[in-house]
C-alpha cells in the first residue's frame, strides 16, 4: 500500500505480532527496524525470522532506538497502558493493540500523555480500515438504508478453559468482552456514535472473567438498538447486520475480516463488491498505511479511530464489567 515509509518497532513478539509483521512486510512499504521482548532470546528469534536489524531484551530499549518512529504494542492487555506510555514518553508514535487499555482511567491517562508529548496514538481497531467496513460506513452515513434502527454483530470462538491463558486470566486482562466484545461495540460506535445507555449480561468463567457477554446498546427514544455478543466459549456465526427504515445490510461472516456486504432494499438484493473480494494480505495493511500517512503528515490521531472514541469505548466496557460483575484482577 502506498504510504510514506516509516521505521517500525514491535513491542512483544507473540502471535498477533507475527501476523501483523508478516502483513507489514508483504503488503506495505513500511520498514521493520527493531523488535523488543522481555526475553533477548525471543526477540532475536523473531528478528531473525522477519529480518529486523535490531533485537532488544526490553521494551524500554526498543522505544529508545532512534530509528524507531512507530511502536506497535502487541502485548497482553494488562501491559498496554504501561508500554504505550513508555513509547509516548520517548516521543514515538504508537499503534496500540485492542483493547486500548484495561479501563477508561488508563485510556484517559494515555490520551493526556499523547497530547502532552505531541505524539500520535491510535488503537489498532484494524476492522475500521477494511474496505468493506469503509463502504458500510459510507452507505449508512449517506442514508442508503434510511434511519438505522437495529443492528446486530457477534464475535465468538471456542477456546478451552485454561486459567493460565491470557484469554481466561484476570491478571492479564482476559475475558470475552476485552478480547472480542470490543469489536462489535467499536463497530456500532463507528456506525452510530456512542449509545445513550446500555444493558448487559455475562457468563463468568471460574477465574472471574467473562466467557460470554451479551449487551444491548441503546440509542434513546426513536433511536437504534444494537445487540452485541462475544464469547470465548463457543463459536458464533460472526456476521453483522444493520437495519434501517429503507433497507438493511448484512456483513458476511466473518464480518471483522475482509468480507462483503449484502444490501437489501425492498425486493432488491445487491452485493458489494460486485466481483469477488480481491486476494489480499491479512487485512492489517489498511491500518498500517493509515498510521504511516497520519504520522508522516504530522497528525496526532486518525479521524477513523480517534483517541477520544477509544477512551469513550473503554468507558462502555467499564460499565458492562461493573454491571456483570466481571473481575479483572485479584486486586480490582
Ligand atoms: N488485532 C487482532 O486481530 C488481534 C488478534 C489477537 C490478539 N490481539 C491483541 O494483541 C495482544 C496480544 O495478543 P496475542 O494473541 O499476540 O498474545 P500472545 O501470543 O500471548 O503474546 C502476547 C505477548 O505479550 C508479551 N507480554 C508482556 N507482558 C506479558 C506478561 N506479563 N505475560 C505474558 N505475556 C506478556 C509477550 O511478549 P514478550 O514475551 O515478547 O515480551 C507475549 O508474547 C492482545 O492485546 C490482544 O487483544 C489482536
Amino acid at each position: 500500500m502506498s504510504a510514506p515509509s516509516l521505521g517500525w518497532g514491535i513491542a512483544g513478539v507473540g502471535k498477533i505480532a507475527e501476523t501483523v509483521v508478516e502483513c507489514l512486510l508483504k503488503a506495505t512499504s513500511q520498514r521493520l527496524v527493531a523488535v523488543g521482548s522481555r526475553s533477548m532470546e525471543r526477540a532475536q528469534t523473531f528478528a531473525e525470522q522477519f529480518g529486523a536489524p535490531r533485537a532488544y531484551a526490553s521494551y524500554a530499549d526498543l522505544v529508545a532506538d532512534p530509528e524507531v518512529q512507530v511502536v506497535y504494542v502487541a502485548t497482553v492487555n494488562s501491559t498496554h497502558h504501561d508500554i504505550a506510555a513508555l513509547a509516548l514518553r520517548a516521543g514515538k508514535a504508537v499503534l496500540l493493540e485492542k483493547p486500548f487499555t484495561l479501563d477508561q482511567a488508563e485510556a484517559a491517562d494515555l490520551a493526556a500523555l499523547a497530547a502532552r508529548h505531541g505524539t500520535f496514538l491510535m488503537e489498532a481497531m484494524w476492522t475500521r480500515f477494511l474496505p468493506h467496513i469503509v463502504e458500510l460506513r459510507r452507505l449508512v452515513q449517506t442514508g442508503r438504508i434510511g434511519q438505522p434502527l437495529f443492528g446486530r454483530a457477534d464475535f465468538g470462538f471456542h477456546q478451552a478453559y485454561d486459567p493460565a491463558s491470557r484469554l481466561y486470566s484476570p491478571a492479564l486482562g482476559g475475558g470475552a468482552l476485552l478480547d472480542v466484545g470490543i469489536y462489535p461495540i467499536s463497530w456500532a460506535v463507528n456506525l452510530l456514535g456512542l449509545p445513550s445507555g446500555l444493558s448487559a449480561r455475562a457468563q463468568l468463567a471460574p477465574s472471574g472473567v467473562d466467557s460470554q457477554v451479551s449487551a444491548i446498546l441503546d440509542y434513546g427514544a426513536g433511536g437504534a438498538q444494537v445487540l452485541v455478543n462475544a464469547s470465548v466459549g463457543v463459536t458464533t456465526p460472526q456476521d453483522a447486520w444493520i437495519c434501517g427504515t429503507e433497507g438493511m445490510i448484512q456483513v458476511t461472516s466473518p464480518w471483522w475480516r475482509p468480507a462483503s456486504l449484502v444490501i437489501h432494499s425492498g425486493d432488491q438484493v445487491e452485493t458489494w463488491p460486485q466481483s469477488a473480494v480481491p486476494a489480499q494480505a491479512a487485512g492489517y495493511e489498511y491500518q498500517i498505511a493509515e498510521v504511516a500517512r497520519r504520522v508522516s503528515a504530522g497528525e496526532l490521531e486518525s479521524p477513523v479511530m480517534p483517541v477520544a472514541e477509544s477512551v469513550a469505548i473503554m468507558g462502555l466496557l467499564d460499565t458492562i464489567r461493573q454491571d456483570c460483575g466481571i473481575v479483572l484482577s485479584p486486586s480490582s
